[in-house]
């Protein structure tokens, strides 16, 4: 991997690292709303062998267990692993981290990355991991955030300007060479380029409503970019923030509009590895 891809996952650790109750209290209901039809383009039913990568707290495997579907998860973030496995004891629960997935060729009939494919250093790689997973005839679903952003989105944008506020630097973007457009032609592409047969995306958008307290408590917390970058300001400067989110969030009732590419696609042939599995856990 190059350096950039390093950084961008070496952030992407300490993002997350320790943080499962917050994203619970946040975004975890946000990701979760395409869960069942995630579920649906992976052709998840009772009996199939499916694994869930990026599992967060588990919403998607658990409900692939409601299904009756034998359920594997996996996350790079142990505190998602501890909360996966208490919201599906049935399943086989794994530390694990893209793209190296301790699983042979083939393993599963049906995997899914919902907003995972955007939390990545080389996407393609990842994509490729996903591939290899899973065995022929088997179905790869996966979700990302799209951009431009939907308005639920470009909301902490405006309220930031809004607060007037100066942002640090932000935290490292992916090398131009591994990036991908968050369209749905550049979705379909990566996924094709990962070997998927028959990709098909769609844009579905939907209204987030949300209680202004908990939506807060996601940047509040270290979690998203603002998150982040939050960590570092002074005080005063989180507190002028929060001054232009309490004006905007009144305006939060009826939520706002956002929107998802969801993708799917169906393995004809099996793949290798393309290079060895890193063996560090
Ligand atoms: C936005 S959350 C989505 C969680 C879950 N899929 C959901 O729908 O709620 C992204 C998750 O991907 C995990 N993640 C990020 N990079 C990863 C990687 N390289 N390998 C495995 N998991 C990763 C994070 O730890 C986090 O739990």
């Amino acid at each position: 991997m190059t350096d950039a891809s390093t950084d961008f996952d070496r952030h992407e650790r300490e993002m997350w690292a320790g943080r499962a109750a917050a994203y619970q209290g946040s975004f975890a209901p946000l990701c979760g709303a395409v869960a069942d039809q995630l579920l649906d383009l992976a052709r998840v039913t009772g009996g199939k062998r499916m694994l869930d990568v990026g599992t967060g707290p588990g919403t998607l495997a658990a409900a692939a267990a409601g299904l009756g579907a034998l359920v594997t998860a996996v996350d790079a973030e142990p505190s998602m692993v501890e909360a996966a496995r208490l919201a599906v004891p049935g399943a086989d629960v794994r530390p694990a981290v893209l793209p190296d997935l301790p699983f042979a060729a083939g393993s599963f009939e049906a995997v899914t990355a919902n907003f995972v494919l955007n939390h990545v250093g080389d996407p393609a790689a990842a994509a490729r991991e996903l591939v290899r997973v899973t065995a022929p005839g088997g179905h790869v679903a996966a979700s990302i955030w799209p951009f431009p952003q939907p308005p639920l989105q470009a909301f902490w944008g405006e309220v930031v300007a809004d607060s007037g506020v100066t942002l640090p630097a932000g935290p490292p973007r992916l090398d131009a060479g591994r990036d991908f457009p968050r369209t749905p032609e550049g979705l379909a592409a990566l996924l094709r380029g990962a070997g998927l047969d028959a990709v098909r995306v769609e844009t579905v958008s939907w209204t987030h409503r949300v209680d202004p307290e908990a939506w807060w408590s996601g940047p509040a917390n270290g979690l998203s970019t603002l998150g982040v970058l939050m960590r570092d300001l002074p005080a005063e400067s989180v507190a002028r923030i929060r001054a232009a989110y309490d004006r905007a969030s009144a305006g939060l009732g009826d939520g706002l509009r956002t929107s998802a590419l969801l993708a799917c696609g169906r393995v004809v042939q099996a793949t290798t590895r393309s290079r060895p599995a890193r063996l560090a856990m």
